[in-house]
């Protein structure tokens, strides 16, 4: 089971005249990746979500899993920021989401989430490289984290290489395999390296070998410390995450695995 960090901590403190003791203490644990209270949603009357509650810690790996239209799809894009019409209380990384307007959400989504889709979605007149440096074009300027201007297609190619094909960088699309085009399509959620990923159905579209090495990849990903809440249908893929949680008519059902 996986146990989120503590920091160990000291503090001095007086016990009597002149005698100064050092006591430990814990302090609290990092607030969760996501922390969700009572989200429910509806479309034209139907309700879709019915007060789903949660919390992911940093360095979580949780399948999410359910029948066909329990609401999976729709949960993700709420805490992927995708979504605003919905009741309850959407956190992610220390933002509450309602508090963000159109352009603070758009912002929000390019460099704090990635996402990863059943269909790759990439762009089939650019290559691989240009695809997956496409974020950098929203994002309005060329700076990184820390703050040095660097070229996207060369951050592109350093992404690429994290998911393995760093040399398949000047092919188009139309010249990979499919799980070469998921690699791609990961490379590109990865690129402003956010920290949590989400991910709808990744090995949908792929047959079972290779699915299983973009299931490893994500393993290593997690392994690095990134959070991901894998969306599927596929029991290897939840066989292979820390967590499950189960939802069935837009409510949690079962849970698996928790880290709290
Ligand atoms: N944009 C929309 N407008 C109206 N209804 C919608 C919309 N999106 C989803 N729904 C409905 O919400 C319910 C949940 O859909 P959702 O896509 O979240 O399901 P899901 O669990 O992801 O299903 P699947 O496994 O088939 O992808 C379904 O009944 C669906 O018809
Ligand atoms: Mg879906």
């Amino acid at each position: 089971m996986y146990t989120p960090p503590r920091f160990f901590r000291c503090h001095l403190t007086l016990t009597g005249p002149g005698r100064l003791c050092i006591l430990p203490f814990v302090s609290e644990p990092a607030e969760p990746v996501v922390s969700l209270a009572g989200i429910e949603k509806e479309y034209g009357g139907e309700k879709v979500l019915r007060g789903v509650s949660l919390e992911l810690a940093a360095g979580e790996l949780t399948a999410l899993v359910g029948r066909s239209g329990s609401g999976k799809s729709t949960l993700l894009h709420v805490i992927g920021g995708l979504d605003q019409g919905y009741r309850g209380r959407a956190r992610v990384l220390g933002v509450d989401l309602a508090s963000l307007d159109d352009r603070g959400r758009a912002r929000f989504r390019n460099a704090q989430v990635g996402f990863v889709f059943q269909a790759f979605h990439l762009l089939e007149h650019l290559s691989c490289a240009e695809n997956v440096a496409l974020p950098s074009y929203f994002e309005g300027s060329t700076a990184t984290g820390d703050g040095a201007p660097r070229d996207p297609l060369v951050r592109a190619a350093e992404a690429l290489d994290r998911v393995g094909i760093a040399d398949h960088a000047r092919r188009l699309p139309g010249q990979l395999s499919g799980g070469q085009k998921q690699r791609v399509a990961i490379a590109r959620a990865l690129f402003h390296r956010p920290p949590l990923l989400l991910a709808d159905e990744p090995t949908g579209n792929l047959d079972s070998e290779t699915g299983q090495k973009i299931i490893a990849l994500f393993q290593a990903l997690n392994g690095d410390g990134l959070t991901l809440l894998i969306v599927t249908h596929e029991e290897r893929v939840s066989q292979a995450t820390r967590r499950v949680i189960r939802l069935d008519d837009g409510r949690i059902v079962a849970e698996a695995g928790a880290s709290a």
